[in-house]
């Protein structure tokens, strides 16, 4: 392929793809993701007891982990939570060999959930299109070629044009923009699995009143931001629009870590005396800690959240 494709065909291809970079590597060996740390875990554990309890503890409480990647935050929960819990991973990768039985891996999310649907860094990798704002102020539809080179293409579809001008509005000539449709349609789908309980995509993003000029479109390989050349060699991914997806809830990650008891405060010195492990041990959980609520990091991610149903039947007072 050297001719020129509209963004989602060429992202489509060079993550997803048979040659694709998803087909081949792992998201840890080239950026760092909130789901790859074990204190992270702990605070979705915390969310988790919290959906279970506004469920009132049904039977079975399922945890579906969305582009699971590696399998990471599944892992680290399968220590965290009781049997009650199924874990079940859906990504498009096979299932690594290291994970635990009780993790099912799936290509396709089950199609009725009741618990917790999680994505983290799921709807940035989404494929979507480029808009540009073209000498006559209507937008027409980038087109890339496999070395990064760009075009104008054709016009802009209506269902397009109409979330543009509702979301990321362009007019002066050369603005351009991302166009979320996809996304939120994908959230949609996954949202609309949920039978009750809670779903949260998690994000970098923007909204409408702080849409980054010029969009967001980055290449990630070994651990550095890359030119977005969609050649099947790197990550390509663009910031989510966070307000279009129609969450009930958006909260800073550095906030909702906060909220569900992570803390980053250094253990005592004396503790280093009394018990070097557990020193050890406190002292490595709250430098990730730091880690995952840096608001010029991770912590600047957005954790987009629907609730659905479960609120649980409060019996009445007995009369006498
Ligand atoms: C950036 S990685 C995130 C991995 C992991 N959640 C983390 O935070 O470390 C995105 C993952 O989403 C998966 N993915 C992308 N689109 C998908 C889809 N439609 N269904 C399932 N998995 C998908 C990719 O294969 C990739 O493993």
């Amino acid at each position: 392929m050297t001719g020129f494709e509209r963004w989602s065909t060429a992202m489509r291809r060079a993550l997803y793809g048979p040659e694709g970079f998803y087909r081949r590597e792992l998201p840890g060996h080239h950026f760092a993701t909130s789901a790859q740390t074990p204190a992270f875990a702990t605070a979705i554990a915390a969310l988790v007891d919290e959906v279970d309890e506004r469920l009132g503890h049904p039977e079975t409480f399922t945890v579906v982990d969305v582009g699971a990647g590696n399998g990471d935050l599944l892992f680290h929960l399968s220590e965290l939570l009781d049997a009650r819990a199924a874990l079940v991973a859906v990504d498009l990768r096979p299932r690594p060999a290291h994970l635990p039985e009780r993790i099912a891996w799936r290509q396709d999310p089950p199609e009725r959930i009741e618990g917790l649907l999680i994505a983290c860094e799921l709807l940035d990798n989404v494929p979507c299109d480029v808009a540009v704002a073209c000498d006559d102020g209507q937008p027409r539809y980038e087109e890339v070629n496999e070395q990064g080179e760009t075009r104008v293409g054709d016009p802009i579809a209506e269902a397009d044009a109409n979330w543009l001008s509702e979301w990321w509005p362009i007019k002066a000539e050369g603005d351009r923009a991302e166009i979320g449709r996809p996304r939120d349609q994908i959230w949609r789908n996954l949202t609309d699995r949920l039978a009750s309980g809670t779903a949260l995509a998690i994000d970098y993003g923007h909204s409408k009143d702080r849409r980054p000029e010029g969009g967001t479109m980055t290449g990630f390989k070994d651990g550095r931001e890359t030119p977005p050349i969609p050649d099947g060699t790197r990550d390509i991914t663009a910031h989510v629009a966070v307000d279009s997806i129609g969450a009930d809830r958006i909260e800073p990650q550095h906030e909702a870590l906060k909220n569900l008891g992570l803390n980053a405060t250094r253990p005592p010195l004396a503790l280093a005396y009394r018990d070097p492990t557990a020193y050890a041990v406190a002292l490595a959980n709250a430098s990730a800690t730091a880690r995952l609520t840096d608001r010029s990091g991770l912590g600047a991610q957005w954790w987009l959240r629907t609730d659905r149903g479960g609120r649980r039947e409060i019996p009445s007072p007995p009369t006498d």
